[in-house]
């Protein structure tokens, strides 16, 4: 972390009652001051957004989607589009989450489509991108991570990511307690960051590249030390006002 200002993102995934959502919103709101260093978000379920769009409002505490339509609007059955998340004040969207990629079918092709929605509902897109374990394992990581990054790139181009975030998540980290170590993700962040520079510079440098894979309380602070490690996008420690504040609080 340097120049860029660290952001921590909740990625909330499909969990919570609308009480402790409200309960943990509150939580969130006392715990983040407008003087931290680091900007904070929460990305709950679509149905507690204007929930949090209330509660959050006039706080130092931005909130955004998980997952978006790629239509403006119409006959999709239980779709939510950008400019419906934007009109509830949300400033991010998740995108191409490998939950959405692995259990949803979202293929590179339409994540760079969704990726383009966000943008032109004025939204800032979370692009996630990242290797199964089989991936890594076969040594695959760079290869999958540049073309899951290319889908996106050569539809939208580099200037395109002065106005988005993006998300390193080593699918065989999610979920399941296993973080990559901090040189393992360090590795493929410096990685993202090349292949960004090699279009531009300057887009390159003030990109954020977050770290998401089970970061936590105890982990965060050496993950978050690395060079370009720019925040995180947590899930499961996400749903706990006091674990995702420390956090927030190591990003700081
Ligand atoms: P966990 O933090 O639960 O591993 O999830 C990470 C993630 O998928 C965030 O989007």
């Amino acid at each position: 972390m340097g120049k860029r200002r660290p952001l921590v993102a909740g990625n909330w995934k499909m969990n919570g009652s609308r009480s402790e959502s409200a309960a943990l919103l509150d939580g969130i709101k006392k715990g983040v001051s407008s003087a931290s260093k680091a900007e904070v978000a929460v990305c709950p379920p679509y149905i507690f957004i204007s929930l949090a769009a209330k509660k959050l409002s006039g706080s130092a505490v931005a909130w955004g989607g998980q997952n978006l339509s790629v239509h403006k609007s119409g006959a999709y059955t239980g779709e939510i589009s950008g400019a419906m998340l934007k009109d509830y004040g949300c400033t991010y969207v998740i995108v191409g989450h490998s939950e959405r990629r692995t259990l949803y079918g979202e293929n590179d092709a339409l994540v760079a489509e969704k990726y383009g929605a966000a943008q032109a509902a004025g939204l800032i897109p979370i692009l996630c991108i990242g290797e199964t374990l089989h991936e890594r394992e076969s040594g695959q990581t760079e290869t999958v991570v540049a073309r899951q990054l290319d889908a996106v790139l050569d539809k939208h181009g580099v200037g395109s990511f002065r106005s988005a975030v993006m998300a390193y998540e080593p699918v065989w980290a999610i979920g399941t307690g296993k973080t990559a170590t901090p040189a393992q993700a360090q590795e493929v962040h410096r990685f993202i960051r090349h292949r960004m520079e090699a279009q531009d510079k300057t887009v390159a440098e003030s990109l954020r590249i977050l770290y998401g894979g089970s970061m936590k309380g105890s982990n965060a602070r050496e993950l978050l030390a690395q060079a370009d490690i720019d925040g995180g996008l947590i899930g499961g420690a996400s749903l706990q006002a006091e674990e995702f504040l420390t956090i927030c609080r190591a990003a700081d």
